[in-house]
């Protein structure tokens, strides 16, 4: 018997064929019983008929209890009525792990209470729908820069250094000194730039935010492409290649899953024309005030102001230019003017906020060197650093992609603990 995946019903239609799977909810009558399956690939029905199968098959079916495992065999069949287009026509069933009261029932459950059920809610069709997006949007970005010619370098976990700042960074001992989790590999990437040219990481990365926000995790993943002899106006073009490449990979591969999530798709494709508007932080200052928010020259934005930046495009837009003050030591300083840096943030639209930071990287040795020192850090941690800049120093650029913060966009989901398969939040460590 030819074993097969739900997910490829569409090959063999009319064959009998087995397919292990899980019950997640079952219907029957006195004559006919339907089986709701799924085995990881798609969801799909089993229809088991009275009448076409002996005594003890149909008694079985109808006692099945949710989540019991079992080995299905049957003949597939289009389905014209069912959102997935085939069924299986059940002719054996054989039990191969019966499953105690399964505690995430078809009612409708709290947010709580199905965090605290994750290893198993990652089972639900939405979960399932999310994280197959997710994968594909990981399987697009290396796909995407092995394309572009980049070479991936991994940063280390451990570290000693601080480039996003001190004030959430976790600590931990490393063996007879102090060592942190990393908050982004970008440090590292830039050393990996003057050696590969292009190079990204992809990795594990760690904030202790106090922040209890429907856009941070505790640890989060990070794609962080640095590109060497290159300036911000072509970074900022890999970046909306980039972010078309990964929305348009999603519509192409992922149709069943938006279906699920019922993400309209139209929308989406918005996001895929190019080129993403841009705007300096000054006139995005100005829009704003213009708009009745209350806010000055030299201030961060806030969600509310992210939110309508990127409304009001009905795009993803870049905001250009920061003030020094508010962003990190590394970035490169305007040639005209003291109070700017030359970076931007990708602003997502549907109050999705930022989602890439990125900016050219300062190159001048005695201009890094004090502003490590400005920034509290010291000196000797940021030694290796520095030398990048003593041997061969060329302008270079990066950014980094919040990986769940643009599943969560894509996806259409409200909160970014939902793209991310065991979230770690402020209140959440479990499971
Ligand atoms: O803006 P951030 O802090 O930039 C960096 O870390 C740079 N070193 C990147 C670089 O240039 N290589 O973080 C980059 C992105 C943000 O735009 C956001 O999408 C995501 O990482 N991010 C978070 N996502 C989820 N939870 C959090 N707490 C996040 N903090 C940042
Ligand atoms: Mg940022």
């Amino acid at each position: 018997m030819k074993q097969i995946n739900i997910v490829d019903s569409k090959n063999h239609v009319d064959e009998k064929v087995q397919i292990g799977a899980w019950l997640t909810n079952k219907r029957s009558s006195g004559k006919i019983a339907f089986l709701q399956l799924r085995d990881g690939t798609e969801f799909f029905q089993g229809v088991v008929v009275k009448a076409n199968v002996d005594e003890a098959t149909f008694q079985l079916a109808k006692e099945l209890k949710q989540e019991t495992s079992m080995l299905i065999t049957g003949v597939i069949h289009e389905d014209a009525r069912s959102k997935f287009g085939y069924e299986i026509e059940v002719e054996a069933i054989e039990v191969v792990g019966e499953s105690a009261e399964y505690p995430i029932t078809p009612k409708e459950h709290g947010t709580d209470f199905l965090m605290d059920h994750r290893h198993l809610w990652l089972r639900s069709s939405k979960p399932h729908a999310i994280m197959t997006i997710r994968n594909e949007v990981i399987r697009a970005t290396y796909e995407f820069f092995n394309k572009e010619g980049f070479t991936k370098i991994d940063a280390p976990i451990l570290t000693g250094s601080a480039p996003e700042g001190t004030s959430d960074l976790f600590h931990t001992e490393y063996f007879d000194r102090d060592a942190y989790l990393s908050q982004s590999g970008q440090l590292y990437e830039e050393a990996g730039a003057m050696a590969f040219d292009k190079v990204f990481s992809f990795g594990p990365t760690f904030r202790a935010e106090k922040s209890k926000t429907r856009r941070h995790l505790i640890e989060f993943w990070m794609i962080e492409p640095e590109m060497a002899f290159m300036h911000q106006e072509d970074s900022l073009q890999v970046q909306e290649t980039y972010i078309a490449y990964l929305v348009q990979n999603v519509i192409d591969h992922c149709a069943s899953a938006l279906n699920t999530l019922e993400r309209d798709v139209d929308t989406l494709k918005k996001y895929t024309q190019l080129p993403f508007p841009r705007i300096s932080y000054d006139e995005a200052i100005d829009l704003l005030k213009a708009n009745d928010f209350d806010i000055e020259w030299g201030a961060d934005f806030g969600s509310p102001e992210e939110t309508f930046l990127a409304d009001h495009f009905d795009k993803p837009v870049f905001v250009l230019n920061y003030p020094k003050a508010i962003k990190p030591f590394y970035m490169k300083p305007h040639p005209t003017r003291d109070d700017v840096v030359i970076c931007a943030d990708l602003l997502a639209p549907e109050g999705y906020g930022e989602i890439i930071g990125g900016s050219e990287r300062a190159t001048d040795y005695d201009y890094l060197y004090s502003e490590v020192v400005k920034a509290g850090l010291d000196p000797k941690e940021y030694s290796w650093y520095l030398d990048l800049r003593k041997y061969g120093s060329v302008p270079h650029s990066g950014f980094g992609l919040g990986l769940e913060r643009a599943i969560t966009w894509i996806t259409g989901e409200e909160h970014v603990r939902e793209a991310i398969p065991f979230p770690r939040l402020l209140n959440r460590i479990y499971p």
